[in-house]
């Protein structure tokens, strides 16, 4: 008989995460066949959407139910669908905060990856990092402009720390990964003193230079086409931000680019850092794990990391006054400063 003190256990929860992975394929299909985007314009039949989106009635109604039981869409007693506030805020295409593109990139770029995470365990390595110049320009030029929204908050609350507005002398950024450009775009709107310098690869540079067209701010920037560990970064920056990089770079470059960045910024400059961090038990933080094997599956040496980790890389290249910055992102900011 089993022991009064050994917890009662049952098959449900691994029977749910089993399941784990249809949530965001149907939310996927959705967004494709424009179910949500249709609901925006008010309630439904599964017939009118199906009509609609030109695709025949069975997968429309199983996929329109099974994410009424998810609370993203909800179904009224005559079995009209109609969006939820959380569908109708980042399902609907053209919405601000649109998410259908960044759930495309998780299931249709990444979740080939993990389909391959046991073949990858036995290797310690993915097969084709994205972490690499070829293979990572097409995988990041399809994605970083999804990015944008997650970030941008945050972006403008370092541009509110760092006083921006306020600086009544020219104000020199490195925004280095910049991607959608997103970290130095907040910045130059804060002020026409600033000034970028953004650094990533050729291709994806290019996405950099459409979005800063794009906000009107591309005529104060200088366009540095490169690997991170080759490019010159010019030097008496006041300002170095460096925007979910770390983790795909792992440890030794990331050391390596901390240092370099340190040489170019000016006495007195700041670090801003965000990453998905964890605990330094590396045992709570979901996300910031999840996201560990995710850079297993896509990177050679990539890894999430704590606050701790890395302000000890920070000091140890000689940044002062290490401390996180509360920001509406996936984690707080880090920033330190160049003495
Ligand atoms: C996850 S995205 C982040 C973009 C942006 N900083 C942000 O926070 O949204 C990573 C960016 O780093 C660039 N990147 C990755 N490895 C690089 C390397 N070794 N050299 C130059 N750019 C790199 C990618 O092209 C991509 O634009």
């Amino acid at each position: 008989m089993a022991s009064s003190a050994q917890p009662h256990v049952t098959p449900d929860r691994l029977m749910q995460l089993a399941w784990g992975y249809a949530p965001p394929m149907m939310i996927k299909a959705a967004v494709q066949h424009g179910l949500f985007d249709q609901l925006d314009q008010g309630p439904k039949s599964a017939q009118e959407l199906a009509d609609g989106a030109g695709v025949p009635l069975r997968g429309v109604r199983a996929v329109s139910n099974a994410l009424v039981s998810i609370d993203l869409l909800a179904k009224d007693s005559e079995g009209r669908y109609s969006l939820t506030p959380e569908s109708a805020t980042f399902l609907v295409r053209g919405k601000p905060a649109f998410l259908g593109r960044m759930i495309t990139h998780t299931t249709v770029q990444i979740l080939p990856r993990w389909m391959r995470l046991a073949e990858t365990v036995e290797h310690g390595k993915p097969v084709g990092g994205v972490n690499h110049q070829e293979g990572g320009v097409e995988f990041f030029q399809q994605f970083v402009e999804d990015l944008f929204p997650m970030s941008y908050p945050a972006a403008r609350a370092l541009a509110a720390e760092l006083k921006v507005a306020a600086a009544e002398s020219p104000v020199s950024v490195l925004d280095l990964a910049a991607g959608s450009g997103v970290w130095s775009i907040a910045l130059a709107q804060a002020s026409p003193n600033v000034a970028v310098t953004a650094v990533d690869w050729p291709g994806v540079l290019e996405v950099t230079q459409r979005m800063t067209a794009r906000f009107g701010v591309s005529d104060r920037y200088t366009f540095v086409a490169d690997d991170l560990g080759l490019a010159d970064f010019g030097s008496g920056h006041q300002v170095a931000t460096l925007g979910h990089i770390l983790h795909s770079e792992g440890e030794a470059r990331s050391r390596e680019l901390l240092k370099k960045t340190f040489t170019a910024l000016a006495s007195g400059g700041t670090i801003a850092i965000q990453e998905f961090l964890v605990d330094q038990q590396r045992a709570k933080n979901t996300m910031g794990l999840i996201f560990a094997v995710n850079m297993l599956v896509a990177t050679d040496d990539g890894d999430t990391f704590s606050f701790e980790e890395i302000a000890g890389w920070l000091k140890e290249t000689g940044f002062v006054d290490v401390r996180e910055l509360d920001s509406p992102g996936p984690s707080p900011l880090i920033l330190a400063t160049k003495p």
